[in-house]
């Protein structure tokens, strides 16, 4: 297939791009660079925004693409309570303007990155697809709102997506050549990581009296490649004109902030120093999913997503590219 990937020089994006390219796709990653880098992808890439409706629609009538994976969009929760507009604006509008420019252009298939957070704190774990839908700040409100607009522009369009509920991506590839890297890191295993390799002095722990095993907040940690091979495998299942589907990819099981700081001490060798924090406001105590539907419809099979192998291949990484991709300034 020809796929046009947005966001496809960010974290998951370009995992993804790494995949379709293995298995024979052509490729090509729209992105404007805010967040992503150019020495993650490995194909033709658009530097451009979402909201540049002449470069979008000019990038798809060029490339004649059967498909999009829609990966771009901004993603720090603190910051989408603090500055909503800019949510709204970039993961909502301009995620329209993308649909918009796909219409005119023909191109009805579409992959999107969902999320865990259109769930808000759920009363009853693990999480299915079915679970109620209350958002707790406006990232999440968007990334919702995003998959309802799939719904109806599948119903009155034809047009045919999947919406892919991501929990908290991890790892990265175990050839040691493609990571995380961004700037601010608010993740949890690069945040430890960084204290592994000298960065910084500790890792604060931001609650530890939750009614948890540990007291310490449970998620749902998800290797990135398993999530990239969830695309592909999204690809495959966008048959059916008008259809609208939604998948939790999570590997469903609940890991403490502790025991991710074990698991990096274990993986590196290294001792961790933590700081115990208060709690931070709406951070929920446990967040899982019920993966079964994903396993029976996609025939999706998390094979990464162990923790040791996460915080091994993390760690492989980091340890290789401690300032990241490190491009100067002027390549961004
Ligand atoms: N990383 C996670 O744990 C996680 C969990 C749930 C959902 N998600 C979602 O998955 C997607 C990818 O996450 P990530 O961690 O790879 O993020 P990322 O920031 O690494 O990648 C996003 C990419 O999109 C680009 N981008 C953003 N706005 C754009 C715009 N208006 N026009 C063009 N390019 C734009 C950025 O430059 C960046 O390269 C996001 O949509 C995020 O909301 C991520």
């Amino acid at each position: 297939m020809r796929v046009l990937v947005t966001g496809g020089a960010g974290y998951v994006g370009s995992h993804t791009v790494r995949l379709l390219l293995e298995a024979g796709h052509e490729v090509t990653v729209y992105d404007n660079l805010v967040y992503g880098h150019r020495a993650a992808v490995p194909c033709p890439l658009v530097v451009g925004e979402l909201a540049d409706r002449e470069r979008l629609v000019a990038t798809l009538a060029a490339g004649r693409f059967d498909a999009v994976l829609h990966f771009a969009a901004y993603a720090y929760v603190g910051e989408s309570v603090a500055d909503p507009a800019k949510y709204y604006h970039n993961n909502l509008a301009d995620g329209l303007a993308l649909l918009d420019a796909m219409r005119a252009q023909g191109v009805d298939r579409i992959v999107f990155s969902s999320t865990c957070a259109i769930y808000g704190e759920p009363t009853r774990l693990p999480i299915t697809e079915d679970t109620l839908q209350l958002p707790a700040n406006p990232y999440g409100e968007t990334k919702l709102a995003f998959e309802r607009a799939l719904r109806w522009y599948g119903r009155a369009y034809g047009l045919r997506s999947v919406s892919l509920r991501y929990f908290n991506a991890a790892g990265a590839h175990p050839d040691g050549s493609l990571g995380e890297d961004h700037t601010p890191e608010t993740h949890l295993i690069p945040l430890v990581l960084r204290v592994a390799l000298g960065q910084a002095p500790h890792v604060e722990i931001y609650g530890t009296d939750y009614a948890t095993p540990d007291g310490t907040c449970l998620r749902d940690y998800v290797h990135v490649l398993d999530l990239a091979a969830a695309h592909l495998l999204a690809l495959d299942k966008l048959a059916t004109r008008g259809e609208a589907l939604a998948y939790n990819l999570g590997a469903g099981r609940g890991i403490s902030v502790r025991e991710v700081i074990a698991a990096c001490e274990r993986v590196t060798g290294r001792r961790i120093p933590v700081v115990e924090a208060a709690r931070r406001a709406g951070d929920p105590p446990a967040l899982y999913a019920d993966n079964r539907r994903a396993r029976r419809e996609l025939g999706w099979v998390p094979r990464l997503s162990d923790l040791d192998t996460m915080v091994a291949t993390a760690w492989e990484w980091h340890r290789r590219h401690p300032t990241g991709f490190d491009e100067p300034p002027a390549a961004r």
